[in-house]
């Protein structure tokens, strides 16, 4: 059967699994899956190694001139990658984290990584993960999901990953970061993270993945006759 061409856009707050659920669904029927995270998470690691935000988070508004020459782009396996280098680790990093949400406040950031976004939003057949990709990236999007879980479960799921990678967080570090980053990510004047109208709303707090899985199969065969 014919898969029609759309755009799939998951938003929701920090670490409810949408890149999970995103990259299953792109894998499902061979879509292209988009981490808009991983771009914010990119433009930071760049921020911060060349001096352009301070420890309190201050940002130098020359980061704006500095960006026409920042080359990020994903390899062939999805990771992101700076110049010739790959900043997949870097970038996951709680030091990332904790920075991302005042560079993804600022607005000339979000007209770079949208224009990118828009770029990939071209081809049709993707599913994007993000904050703003339903309301603000692509609002004729055919297909919302917004993703919430409560708070002491998204930590955990966060300080599981963290834990996995290597690293040694502290659990009340992750849940303040949470946080801070949804409070920031929510109250920001551009693209504010927000349910979209027309998004379907999944809290998968006492869900398993394969239950996540079933329910949004059941939407886009519901939607699009698709299975
Ligand atoms: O999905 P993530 O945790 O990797 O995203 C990192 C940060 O980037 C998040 O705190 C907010 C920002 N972001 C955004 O503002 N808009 C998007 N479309 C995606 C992410």
């Amino acid at each position: 059967m014919k898969i029609p061409d759309i755009i799939i856009a998951i938003d929701g707050y920090s670490s409810t699994g949408k890149s999970t659920l995103a990259k299953k669904i792109a894998r499902k029927f061979g879509f292209l899956y988009l981490d808009s995270g991983a771009l914010y998470r990119g433009v930071t690691l760049f921020a911060q190694e060349e001096g352009f935000i301070n420890r309190i988070s201050v940002i130098d508004p020359t980061l704006k001139e500095a960006l026409k020459s920042l080359d990020l782009h994903f390899d062939a396996e999805g990771k992101l990658c700076m110049g010739a280098r790959c900043i997949e680790p870097q970038i996951r990093s709680m030091e990332v984290s904790a920075q991302v949400s005042p560079i993804a406040a600022v607005p000339y950031v979000r007209e770079w990584v949208d224009e990118m976004l828009h770029e990939f939003g071209r081809r049709g057949r993707i599913v994007m993960d993000g904050r703003d990709i339903g309301t603000a990236v692509f609002p004729d999007a055919q297909l919302k999901i917004f993703m919430t879980a409560s708070e002491e479960v998204r930590a955990r799921r966060r300080y599981d990953e963290l834990v996995a990678k290597g690293e040694n967080p502290l659990l009340e570090e992750v849940v303040k970061n949470l946080r801070e980053r949804d409070y920031i990510d929510s109250h920001r004047e551009t693209a504010p993270l927000r349910r979209a109208e027309d998004a379907f709303e999944l809290d998968n707090s006492d869900m398993s993945f394969e239950e996540e899985l079933a329910w949004v199969q059941g939407l886009i065969q519901g939607k699009f006759g698709i299975l």
